[in-house]
């Protein structure tokens, strides 16, 4: 069975996309056959990790949600960026990133029962072990769509007060739409903080579990999303918590 992982966040810049991109990375690095699909159609980003611009891609999720396309015809194989590290594979199935077609879909909207036949399509026909979902912030029909369709959610955050209480919004969603594994992500924790305190703070707070608190990096920062730090920094303790957070995604 294929894990639906989704990695979602009320508020934005959470760190959705690097962390949905690194996580994809570290498990197809382990041997397995893992999918990203960016359904952040209003503002795409993380073919900008696989230094994937407008002339690179095609097809994509855009064009499939307006019948336009298989949703197979836009997947791209993006195992290469991996190095010679990949034992497995990573597929991306990006959204548009033409002005011409955002300005279209958030005009006329799209069918987001569509979604679903999407996720089902790829998983078979790439036979994935996970496909992760990297989402826009906040809430909307598409995100509920989603979430109701994913074996285990991801909620990233930063210690934040804005932060906290979207995140409480979207728990609370999350366990009306009957999500069986719901998991907080604390990312861009400060140097200064204790992580142990945020871990604990945050799952009493959300009577929740916390995966892992991500500090804050300058190396991560100044990737500036160009590149994967897991590629980039493979013995990095960041690099450590990703795959920890891969692994807990996983079971
Ligand atoms: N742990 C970290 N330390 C430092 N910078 C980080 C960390 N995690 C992510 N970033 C940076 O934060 C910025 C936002 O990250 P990213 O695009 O992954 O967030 P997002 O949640 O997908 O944003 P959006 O809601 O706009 O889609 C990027 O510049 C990224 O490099
Ligand atoms: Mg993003």
């Amino acid at each position: 069975m294929t894990e639906l992982i989704m990695l979602h966040s009320f508020r934005g810049g959470t760190g959705k996309t690097n962390i949905s991109a690194n996580v994809g990375a570290l498990l197809a690095m382990s041997g397995l056959r893992i999918g990203l699909i960016d359904t952040d159609i209003q503002s795409p980003g993380i073919h900008v990790l696989f230094n994937l611009d407008e002339s690179s891609v095609d097809k994509t999720l855009t064009s499939y949600l307006w019948g336009e396309s298989g949703i197979e015809e836009a997947v791209i194989d993006v195992t290469e960026s991996l190095g010679d590290k990949a034992g497995g594979k990573l597929f991306l199935i990006p959204s548009s990133i033409k002005a011409s077609d955002i300005a279209r879909i958030l005009r006329n909207g799209y069918s987001v029962t569509l979604l679903d036949e999407a996720y089902q399509r790829v998983q078979d026909a790439l036979e994935l072990d996970a496909l992760i979902i990297d989402t826009h912030p906040g809430l909307n029909d598409e995100i509920l769509l989603s979430m109701a369709l994913s074996n285990t959610l991801g909620i990233i955050l930063r210690p934040d007060q804005q932060d906290y209480q979207g995140t409480s919004i979207s728990m609370k969603l999350a366990q009306n739409l009957e999500v069986s594994d719901i998991v907080m992500i604390v990312n861009k924790s400060p140097q200064l903080f204790n992580e142990e305190m945020v871990k604990s703070k945050v799952e009493e707070a959300y009577s929740g579990e916390v995966a892992a608190v991500v500090p804050h990096s300058d190396e991560m920062m100044a990737l500036s999303s160009a590149k994967l730090f897991v590629v980039e920094y493979p013995d990095d303790p960041l690099t450590g918590i990703f795959k920890k957070i891969a692994l807990r995604l996983m079971t």
